[in-house]
């Protein structure tokens, strides 16, 4: 089945960078967010994006417009009538996405494929709390969505024939590479990704090296385009913590165990570059190294 009109279930950093590349590949885009102060948050950020995209040089103003329009944003279900896939990108938390399945449903066509953009909940258990679980699937986006080449395109063992096609049509659409896999926990990208970030703390921890230093040597030495504390800053290492417990809960192996650094740093709030304080502090550009994550920072006399 073609996918003309697609659905966005939240508008936050993953839901607004898949709703602002579903409209710039030219798809009528829905997108529900929970209040209206949300839904003007998330449409805020599409907007500073593509305002950021125009002022590279990277996005015509023409586009960005266009872009702009054929988004509607809002917090009534019945917008969804007419589309032909929904993505799923709000909170990682099994019971507010089944609740938000279960809200949404009755106004969909029977036709209506529904994806998750989870990055770490079991696809087939979202798939089983709905109606509809051979037209269920996995589309894991990469962040900052609109810059990440790569999608996940994960199957479970109900996913009806043409389902995962039509899927992978889509993401070739939006300019993506779909690769494809199968309903196990962290998929391919964040079963290698996890281990990696969660080491690289364990790093830190251990006072292998410094916290630009440890960044330094993945940069510079195996050419990853950030180090591993950079990329936990930006990921949000709340959300890495959460992944790393789903993971662990799942495989039962240390590799995925969340380091007590890691821990501490979530209940302090230094959630990385979305509360300002990550393993980098934000309010200097560039970013300082928060060094007294490590005990080597200057006590202020
Ligand atoms: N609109 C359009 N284009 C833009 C743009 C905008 N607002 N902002 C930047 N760009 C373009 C730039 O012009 C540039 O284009 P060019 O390559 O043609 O010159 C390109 O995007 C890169 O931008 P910058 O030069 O400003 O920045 P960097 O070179 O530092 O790249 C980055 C930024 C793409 C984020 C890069 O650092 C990177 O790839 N980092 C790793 C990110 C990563 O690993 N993400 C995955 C996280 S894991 C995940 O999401 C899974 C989840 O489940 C946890």
């Amino acid at each position: 089945m073609p996918i003309r009109k697609v659905g966005v279930l939240g508008c936050g950093l993953m839901g607004s960078g898949i709703a602002q590349v579903a409209a710039q590949s030219g798809f009528p885009t829905a997108v529900l967010e929970a209040t209206p102060a949300l839904v003007e948050a998330g449409m805020k950020r599409i907007t500073r994006f593509l305002d950021g995209g125009v002022a590279k040089g990277k996005v015509t103003p023409a586009d960005r417009d266009a872009t702009l329009q054929r988004l509607k944003a809002g917090t009534d279900p019945a917008a969804l009538a007419d589309c032909d896939l929904v993505v799923e990108a709000i909170t990682e938390n099994l019971g507010a996405k089944r609740e938000t399945f279960a809200r949404i449903e009755p106004h969909l066509k029977a036709e209506t494929i529904l994806a998750s953009n989870t990055s770490s909940l079991s696809i087939t258990e979202m798939a089983a709390a709905t109606a509809r679980p051979t037209r269920f699937v996995g589309l894991h986006f990469f962040n900052p969505v609109p810059l990440m080449k790569l999608v996940e395109v994960v199957r479970t063992v109900q996913t009806a024939p043409g389902v995962e096609e039509s899927v992978a049509e889509f993401a070739l659409a939006l300019g993506k590479t779909p690769i494809r896999t199968t309903d196990r926990t962290g998929f391919i990208v964040n079963r290698l990704l996890v281990p990696y970030l969660l080491d690289a703390i364990r790093a830190v921890e251990e006072g292998v090296g410094s916290i630009a230093d440890i960044d330094a040597g993945m940069k510079l030495g195996c050419g990853h385009p950030m180090g591993p504390l950079t990329l936990n800053d930006l990921v949000g290492i709340d959300t890495t913590y959460s992944i790393s417990q789903i993971m662990f809960d799942e495989f039962k192996e240390k590799r995925f165990a969340a380091p007590p650094l890691m821990k501490r740093m979530v209940m302090a709030g230094f959630l990385g570059r979305k509360s300002g304080r990550g393993f980098y502090d934000y309010a200097t550009e560039p970013p300082k190294p928060n060094d007294f994550l490590t005990g080597l920072g200057e006590v202020s006399r």
